[in-house]
Order: C-alpha cells, then sequence, then structure tokens
C-alpha cells in the first residue's frame, strides 16, 4: 500500500449521524472527536507526515451560536486532552485559518500546543480552523501587495513559490490525497490552490463511524490510482513512486 506524504480530511456527516440517533446535532460532533482521536493515532502509526483536518470553516460560523459555541468547547478539551498524546508520539500541531475569529480561550490553547510541540519531528497535525480557501488567498495576495507597495518585489518577480509561501500552509508539502467523509462529493473551500494535483476519494462513511479499517480501504483505492501530474504513462513509470510502500 502506498502511504501519502501529506492526507487531508474533509470531516462531514457528523449532524446526519446525530440526526439519524434522534440526538443532538452535538453528540455527532462528539463522536467525531473520538474518531479524529483514533484517526490521528493510526495516521502516526502508518507513518503519514502530514495530516490536515477541516474542523471548522469560515462558513461554519453562520450556525445556530449554540452548535458554534459546542463545537469551541470540544475544540478546547481537544486541545486539552491531546497535549500529552502529542508529546509522546512527537506530532507537531499546526493551525491553519483566519484564527483572530476565535475565542481568546481557544486561541491561547492554540498557541500554547503550538508551541509545546514545536519541536516534534514524527508527524505534523494540522487543524483548518476558521478556514476558507479563498479567504487563505486574498490574505496570501495582500501580503504580496504589502511586498510590492514596500517596493520589496516587483509584479513580475512573483513566482508560484512566493504565492505558496505567503498561504498558510507555507512549508508544507501539497497533499495527495483528500478523503471526504459522508457522500458528499466538494472541495466545500479548503485547500483550492494545495489541492491543484491531489488525488480524491469519496466515501459514504458518515465520519462518527468512519475508522481505521475504513481509512485503510481509502488509502487501498490511493495506492491503485497513477498519479501522472500532467506528464505521460511511459514518463511516470519510469518516475519513482512518490509515496512510499508499507507492508500491511
Ligand atoms: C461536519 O459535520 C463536521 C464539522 C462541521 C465539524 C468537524 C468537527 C469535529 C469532527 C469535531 C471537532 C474537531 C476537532 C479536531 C476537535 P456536519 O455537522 O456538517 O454534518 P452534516 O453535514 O451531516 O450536518
Amino acid at each position: 500500500m502506498h502511504i501519502p506524504r501529506h492526507l487531508a480530511i474533509i470531516m462531514d456527516g457528523n449532524g446526519r449521524w446525530a440526526e439519524q440517533r434522534h440526538l443532538p446535532r452535538i453528540s455527532g460532533h462528539r463522536q467525531g472527536v473520538r474518531v479524529v482521536r483514533d484517526i490521528v493515532k493510526e495516521c502516526h502509526r502508518l507513518g503519514i507526515d502530514y495530516l490536515t483536518l477541516y474542523a471548522f470553516s469560515s462558513e461554519n460560523w453562520g450556525r445556530p451560536e449554540e452548535e458554534v459555541s459546542a463545537l469551541m468547547d470540544l475544540l478546547g478539551r481537544y486541545l486539552q486532552s491531546e497535549l500529552e498524546l502529542m508529546l509522546k508520539n512527537r506530532i507537531s500541531l499546526r493551525v491553519i485559518g483566519e484564527l483572530d475569529r476565535l475565542p481568546p480561550g481557544v486561541r491561547s490553547a492554540l498557541k500554547e500546543t503550538v508551541e509545546r510541540t514545536r519541536n516534534n519531528g514524527d508527524m505534523v497535525l494540522t487543524l483548518a480552523l476558521s478556514y476558507g480557501a479563498r479567504n487563505e488567498l486574498v490574505r496570501a495576495v495582500r501580503k504580496i501587495a504589502a511586498k510590492v507597495q514596500a517596493g520589496l518585489l516587483l509584479p513580475g518577480e512573483i513566482t508560484e513559490r512566493t504565492f505558496a509561501d505567503c498561504l498558510d500552509t507555507a512549508g508544507m508539502p501539497d497533499p495527495d490525497l483528500l478523503i471526504r467523509t459522508s457522500g458528499e462529493m466538494r472541495v466545500s473551500n479548503f485547500l483550492l490552490w494545495q489541492l491543484a494535483y491531489a488525488e480524491m476519494v469519496f466515501t459514504p462513511v458518515l465520519w462518527p463511524d468512519f475508522n481505521e479499517d475504513e481509512l485503510h480501504r481509502c488509502l487501498e483505492e490511493y495506492s491503485s490510482r497513477e498519479r501522472r501530474f500532467g506528464l505521460t504513462h511511459d514518463q511516470v513509470a519510469g518516475l519513482r513512486p512518490e509515496g512510499r510502500r508499507v507492508n500491511h
């Protein structure tokens, strides 16, 4: 099985999972956090270097206030309870998104966790929070425009690299694989620049029912695909595979 270097996941279906059980939506999110724990551990065990999870979108701010504050509360608790696991497994936490919109308590918990796990080298866990790709792109353009205005950069000197370095994901490789749960087949404003060449696997399983077996199934599907990056089959056959093989 090929293991992607960078796996991104849109965790979808918490609400439907709860509704199917006549439970409040927040119980779906609560179960979703348990699944986050299991999947982070499994990705670490499989040797994935970067795992990026879409935990809260810019659009999610429009949900009922009760749900938003319950999600923020879950996030704060998650950070508290997972710090030990991150330190033990040498996982470093990173966050992307418009973080100044988050409540101050969550912001400071994030800052502390990011700082305490900064030197961990086994896996980078990135949480996309208050994240929207269009917003990220606009913020990147603003950074570049400010450099041009300050006379530090000429418009003709702007390259794809300049641009990527101004995104929240600066320094990270692009995702090799995007998984979206719950049967929806959309990108929903997630990592629009970074997903340019990513393989996409959509599973009907709702996020609270997602587990290690389903992750393996998605990775098998990814392994069976041929990534050509715009080249021909013969050209690619002469190149080394970009992912690592593990016996599983
Ligand atoms: C989508 O389900 C999920 C979310 C909007 C939030 C994802 C959050 C978690 C899994 C928990 C918090 C995360 C961390 C990292 C602690 P939905 O509510 O859109 O489901 P629906 O489409 O069925 O309504």
